[in-house]
């Protein structure tokens, strides 16, 4: 993206990154949980924040429907919306990371295209792609929102699976891989959470 005429940025003058992290003893870092509706990515990002929490780590979920129906409720799941969608929550991923927060965020984020727009503005050392893995059908067999119902008798457009396509990671991507429809919550949690300590320890 082009620089904005008659824009003068300030970040130079700002307490940086550094020591906000000293502030907060520990490393900021984005954890960026992908993954079909359904699929459990909210529910392991909360688990993991209280975890964290009680081990007194600070952390920022940013969640899609959240941000859905404040920040991006002008967009839609068309894949322009989706990618300004995407690009706006790298944005403000990369805001709290500045301020030396571990952030996970829950966002389908279904092309590989748009996981890497999100790795180009956080910075690729500092976001973890995690594919939260479950198969279009436990998915619609969990049904929490009742969307996929809906999906099946038309409607909801651009439904992701059904209409809209979900790429998973390729081979030689080194997105981390959670199975839901494989582990228990709790297994998954104690994987994720032994991956994700070394990294935000100071
Ligand atoms: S993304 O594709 O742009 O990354 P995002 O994660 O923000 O999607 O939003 C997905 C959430 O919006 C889903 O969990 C679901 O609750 C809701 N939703 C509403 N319409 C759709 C749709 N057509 N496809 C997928 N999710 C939808």
């Amino acid at each position: 993206m082009t620089a904005p005429a008659n824009i003068h940025t300030e970040f130079h003058r700002m307490l940086g990154r550094d020591a906000k992290e000293s502030q907060l003893n520990q490393r900021g870092h984005v954890f960026w949980m992908y993954g079909l509706s359904g699929s459990g990515k909210s529910t392991l990002a909360n688990a993991l924040e209280r975890t964290l929490a009680d081990a007194g780590f600070q952390t920022k979920i940013l969640d899609g429907d959240n941000i859905r129906s404040g920040l991006n409720s002008d967009l839609g799941f068309s894949d322009a919306d989706r990618k300004e969608n995407i690009r706006r929550i790298a944005e403000v991923a990369r805001l709290f990371l500045d301020s030396g927060m571990v952030v996970f965020t829950s966002f389908i984020t279904p092309l590989r295209s748009l996981r890497s727009d999100a790795a180009t503005i956080v910075g690729p050392a500092d976001i973890t792609p995690i594919y939260v893995k479950a198969s279009f059908e436990t998915c619609a067999n969990r049904d929490v929102k009742g969307l996929y119902a809906k999906a099946a008798k038309g409607g909801v457009k651009h439904f992701t699976g059904k209409d809209s396509s979900f790429e998973e990671p390729i081979e030689g991507d080194s997105d981390w891989v959670i199975s839901t429809d494989e582990q228990s919550e709790t297994e998954s949690m104690d994987t994720l959470q032994q991956k994700i300590l070394p990294i935000i320890r100071p």
